[in-house]
């Protein structure tokens, strides 16, 4: 589906050319080249102390592109760069690594990059494909290990704690042609990995299941009317929430061979759900129960759940997806980008009502938020805190602070972080007392990694979870660049 992502058509660029400098290859987006030693580095904080009941290990990917960019570059390009804190008894130890996937070491080997990028014409006879799956985008604990995942689907990347080597593809990739899509979940009841895969070709999207013994379940093609633009999923404890999204490619290009993504205004976006039980037997066409609700694009989902007959998912929308579209309203205030991807997104809630086949449908804040986090364990079922980073007024995606939503009550409270600095996804570590399955929701600690922008310094930060504070702010001795998604692996895993 990248293909979809080039901004236009236009003449091919030059994929040898100089490239002009994007902003997402400078000031808190360049890439570092160093890896840290093996046995990496001890931290102090500088502010506060590290919780002595915090013990796990916090990493994070994102883009790093080892090499100069062949043609030019968008931020998705990147090679996969894992940044690792690990917590214990009070005490914090920085490594970062990069996914060595097959993409990354063939490119190691020539000694410069090989694959362009999405906004370069790809070279359909590479090979390995005309995308290199970097492993940057995504991170999830399954079965016994971390996975690295790729958001454009390609095989998942399994990696070695603390040490943050890539152990080589994750075992179950052979029997999936097209690998898996970042933001396969697991299922905390059950232990399984729910995933979809998606590409330009039929079936255009599929979902899956994975056992907690790493085993594929279930593999079954989602009928859809074209090749869609897909990120996340989201699931209950009896169904799989997949996307027919109203930012696509364009129908009418793509059939003479071109194509440019659109925002269809006039084609509602059409949440399916895929009922658990027929991944389980295995069958090879989901039967979807579809749901119309009102155009929108979405990355990100937060959670869902059953609540009666009705299925309640909660995500991030963005009514007005791309830069430049003549029918996106005026604002007055500045909205991220990524190239042509525009990103003004608010917490909203949708209620697929079962007796009646009709979407309920509610923003829930105005201001503007994305890579959202939960205690995942109550992910799919019915949870009241998320964790939003709050998108700030700034030409590339950045988060000035954070807002919980307290989702029971409909409140929200929120945490600045100091002027300057830029905070990432949170993840949530659960305080290490007692049995985890008997704490409350919010009780435990946020950690995410922060950057002042104007001078590259880089700190974990540890934040209480139910008071929304900061606890600690631990300098980390290397520039860690804004990046994507965060795993928190407990110690006891
Ligand atoms: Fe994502």
């Amino acid at each position: 589906m990248v293909a979809a992502m080039q901004r236009s058509s236009a003449p091919v660029s030059d994929a040898t050319r100089a490239t002009a400098r994007d902003p997402y290859l400078e000031g808190c987006y360049a890439p570092v080249q160093e890896e840290s030693p093996v046995e990496g580095y001890g931290l102090t904080a500088r502010v506060g102390a590290v919780p002595r009941d915090l013990s796990g290990t916090f990493v994070r990917n994102g883009s790093n592109p080892r090499f100069e960019p062949r043609g030019r570059y968008h931020w998705f390009d990147g090679d996969g760069m894992l940044h690792a804190i690990e917590f214990s008894g009070g005490a914090a130890r920085y490594r970062n690594r990069y996914v060595r996937t097959e993409g990354f070491m063939a490119e190691e080997a020539a000694g410069e990059a090989l694959w362009t990028g999405l906004l370069v014409r790809p070279d359909m006879k590479r090979p390995g494909g005309p995308y290199k799956n970097s492993g940057n985008t995504d991170l999830l604990w399954h079965g016994g290990q971390l996975l690295a995942l790729w958001w454009m689907s390609g095989a998942a990347y399994s990696i070695e704690l603390p040490s943050l080597q890539t152990r080589g593809v994750a075992e179950f990739g052979a029997a999936l042609p097209r690998g898996l899509a970042a933001h396969a979940k697991t299922d905390p009841r059950t232990g399984e990995l729910l995933f979809i895969d998606y590409g330009m070709r039929p079936p255009f999207l599929r979902v899956g299941a994975i056992s907690p013994e790493r085993a594929l379940l279930g593999h079954a093609a989602v009928e859809l009317p074209g090749p869609r633009l897909q990120h996340d999923l989201a699931f209950t404890e009896n169904y799989v929430l997949v996307f027919d999204l109203s930012m696509m490619a364009d129908p009418a290009q793509l059939r003479r061979g071109r194509q440019r993504i659109k925002m269809f205004r006039d084609v509602p976006t059409r949440i399916g759900l895929v009922p658990r039980t027929a991944l389980r037997e295995g069958q090879r066409e989901a039967p979807v129960r579809w749901f119309d609700a009102a155009p929108f694009y979405m990355y990100h989902a937060i959670n869902a759940y059953e609540d009666g007959d009705d299925v309640v998912l909660v995500g991030c929308r963005i009514a007005d997806p791309l830069v430049g579209d003549p029918d996106n309203p005026a604002r007055d205030f500045t909205v991220p980008a990524i190239a042509n991807l525009r990103l003004e997104p608010y917490l909203h809630r949708w209620r697929l009502r079962g007796a009646t086949g009709d979407v309920v449908e509610e923003r829930l804040d105005d201001v503007m938020g994305e890579f959202p986090r939960m205690n995942d364990r109550w992910l799919g079922r019915r949870s009241r805190y998320c964790y939003m980073p709050r998108v700030a007024p700034r030409e590339t995606l950045l988060f000035d602070g954070v807002i919980k939503y307290d989702l029971a009550r409909g409140t929200s409270r929120a945490l600045a972080y100091p002027e300057g600095w830029f905070g990432g996804e949170l993840t949530f570590a659960p305080r290490d007392h007692g049995a985890p399955e008997t704490q409350d929701e919010d009780d435990g600690y946020l950690v995410t990694i922060a950057v002042e922008a104007a001078t590259g310094a880089s700190e974990v930060l540890v934040l209480d979870a139910r008071a929304l504070e900061i606890v600690a702010r631990v300098p980390v001795p290397a520039r860690v660049p804004v990046g994507y998604h965060a795993e928190w692996v407990p110690a006891a895993r």
